[in-house]
């Protein structure tokens, strides 16, 4: 089985087109240590011709040019991606949908119910859509029970309902149900080995640690290093917490949370804002996540599990 990261940072991507804080400043003038990042998103596949596409990034036309995979070009029209699965229904991750009209035929996408109506109605992709590809949705459980994609044989999904916040524009924003967002756990069947992607978590439940425990690989929230970063930098009145993000320093935090984990699990942040201290590699933040064994995904990155 392999996985692929296609884009490995928050919403608005790194740098952020309207950003002039220190990171997208220091990117774009070249004077800092850090590589540009695409919106959140990953490929998985068990045959490097037919792949799940997780999260639909609207960086995703570039995403598919930077990865040669994704276009095996057995016919005149044709992809590799085989179906979407959405992990919630944030702009950075749904938002490629409207990207990917062209589809010969509905376009296969698995979501939970709460993430199908959020693009039924607060954003209305379905309705759009079909004018276009159309979508052949299915529903998918949040309860951790196994489900499979009928377009991929061979990789056993589990989704666990985590808690974190739906989009700014769902009406249930202020009243989060289980399903807004998910955690997504794969296994190959054969060798029984699991990775877990979670781009937003806002909480580490000892029963959601219990499941993170038993992977090989985690690849987890890595949005904000402080829960105040975009206050103390005049970008924005909210907290990681008010956007659903559990920052990594401080008591409580991702780092902590990630120390619990057996030192045989591969730790990975991923969904790292630009704002985020750790995407500078020389950084002394990003020192002390490699002091505690943490990696920082970038774009690029594959994991063969
Ligand atoms: C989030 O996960 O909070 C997002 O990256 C927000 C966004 O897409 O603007
Ligand atoms: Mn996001
Ligand atoms: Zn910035």
């Amino acid at each position: 089985m392999l996985l692929r990261v296609l884009g490995s940072s928050a919403g608005g991507g790194f740098p952020q087109w309207n950003c002039n804080c220190p990171n997208c400043t220091g990117v774009r003038s070249g004077s800092l240590k850090a590589l540009a990042r695409t919106q959140s998103s990953i490929a998985v596949s068990a045959d490097a011709q037919n792949w799940l596409l997780v999260n639909a990034s609207p960086d995703i036309l570039t995403q598919i040019r930077q990865t040669p995979q994704l276009q095996p070009a057995r016919a005149r029209r044709d992809t590799g991606i085989a179906a979407v699965l959405l992990m919630d229904a944030q702009i950075d991750h749904v938002t490629g949908l409207l990207m990917l009209r062209e589809h010969a035929g509905p376009l296969p996408l698995l979501a939970t119910k709460e993430v199908l109506s959020d693009i039924e109605d607060g954003f209305p992709l379905t309705r759009i859509l079909s004018h276009y590809c159309g979508l052949a949705a299915q529903t998918i459980p949040s309860d951790g029970s196994r489900f499979t994609v009928e377009q991929l044989p061979g990789l056993h999904l589990e989704a666990i309902a985590l808690s974190s916040k739906p989009p700014p524009y769902s009406p249930w924003r202020n009243a989060p149900r289980p399903g807004d967002n998910i955690g997504l756990l794969m296994q190959n069947p054969t060798s029984g080995a699991r990775v877990f992607y979670a781009p937003g978590l806002g909480e580490i439940t000892e029963g959601l640690l219990a499941r993170m425990a038993q992977c090989d690989v985690v690849l987890i929230d890595g949005t904000f290093w402080t829960d105040d970063e975009m206050q103390r930098l005049g970008l924005s009145a909210k907290r990681a917490a008010d956007m659903g993000h559990l920052a990594q320093s401080g008591a409580g935090g991702m780092i902590e949370q990630l120390d619990r984990l057996p030192t045989s699990t591969r730790k990975i942040l991923i969904h790292i804002n630009n704002t985020n201290p750790i995407l500078v590699e020389d950084s002394p933040q990003r020192m002390e996540l490699a002091r505690h064994g943490i990696e920082v995904a970038y774009d690029g990155l594959e994991i063969s599990f």
